[in-house]
């Protein structure tokens, strides 16, 4: 870890983030936007690179209405064969680089039927279905406790911000649970049936690993999903990256415009 740190410090010279944003599949465009130095992922000691299509991989740093942000563009995913120590590894650097609020994105499947692709949804909760959890292991007591609480890990008042934000913008922005499959397959029918019961509104690969271990660090965490597709359906329409791609794109503008007035109010 110290490693990393002494890295990244030397490479950004008296820049302190206090906000951090890991950025989702096809919405890493606000770090080409808003960059005033970037660091490659293959660069940094303890880092791996993104192998995913839609995922470029660079650790982007910004300062965005006065504040100092540290961005990711792509994050590691537990389906590339990572250990869900190593995908989460960033998120201690970014609490040790002095990141006290992280903002986590995704592009999401809806589960609940009154989703449509495009929409945007803030997280209330998470439920774990990855069938693991990135705290096993010894615990390093210089990061959080052994048994950390999660009973609010997406902060009431972070949520209150962004939909105040959303409002402001004239946007519609739901808010609703998310679930984690580890993927790297799209759920069956009966799966998104599963997820429904669940109280799920919104099924992804990613984000809870990310969000548990920024809770347990003592890190404010907001979620933001963007809704990619309707999830795998009974009526036996397929489902493809290409499609998720696709529609993030499509919602990428309003995106970049909430997560910009969201940083301008914390
Ligand atoms: N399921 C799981 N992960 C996803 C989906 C989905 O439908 N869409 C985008 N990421």
């Amino acid at each position: 870890m110290e490693s990393t740190i002494e890295f990244i410090e030397g490479k950004v010279k008296d820049f302190k983030p206090e906000i951090g944003i890991i950025l989702g599949s096809g919405l890493g465009e606000l770090a080409d936007e808003y960059c005033d130095k970037a660091v490659s992922y293959t660069e940094i000691p303890g880092f791996i690179s993104s192998t995913v299509k839609g995922h470029k991989g660079r650790l982007v740093f910004a300062e965005i209405s006065g504040k100092k942000v540290v961005m990711m563009q792509g994050r590691n995913h537990f389906y590339e064969g990572h250990t869900m120590q190593e995908i989460t590894y960033p998120v201690k650097v970014l609490k040790k680089l002095g990141v006290e609020t992280l903002i986590l994105t995704n592009a999401a499947g809806a589960v609940n039927e009154t989703y449509k692709p495009s929409d945007l949804m803030i997280i209330k909760d998470h439920i774990n279905c990855m069938g693991t959890n990135p705290l096993i292991g010894p615990n390093d007591d210089t990061l959080g406790e052994r048994f950390p609480d999660m009973s609010e890990v997406y902060k009431k008042d972070l949520r209150e911000v962004a939909k105040k934000c959303a409002k402001d913008l004239s946007l519609d922005i739901k808010e609703g649970v998310y679930l984690a499959n580890s993927g790297p397959c799209y759920e069956t029918p009966s799966e998104i049936h599963m997820a429904r019961m669940f109280g799920a509104d919104a099924v992804g690969m990613s984000t809870v690993p990310e969000a548990i271990v920024a809770n347990y660090c003592g890190m404010r965490v907001l979620g933001i999903s963007c809704i990619s597709n309707a999830a795998s359906s009974a009526n036996g329409d397929s489902l493809s990256h290409a499609e998720v791609i696709d529609t993030t794109g499509k919602a990428k503008g309003k995106f970049k415009s909430l997560i910009i007035k969201i940083i301008e109010n914390l």
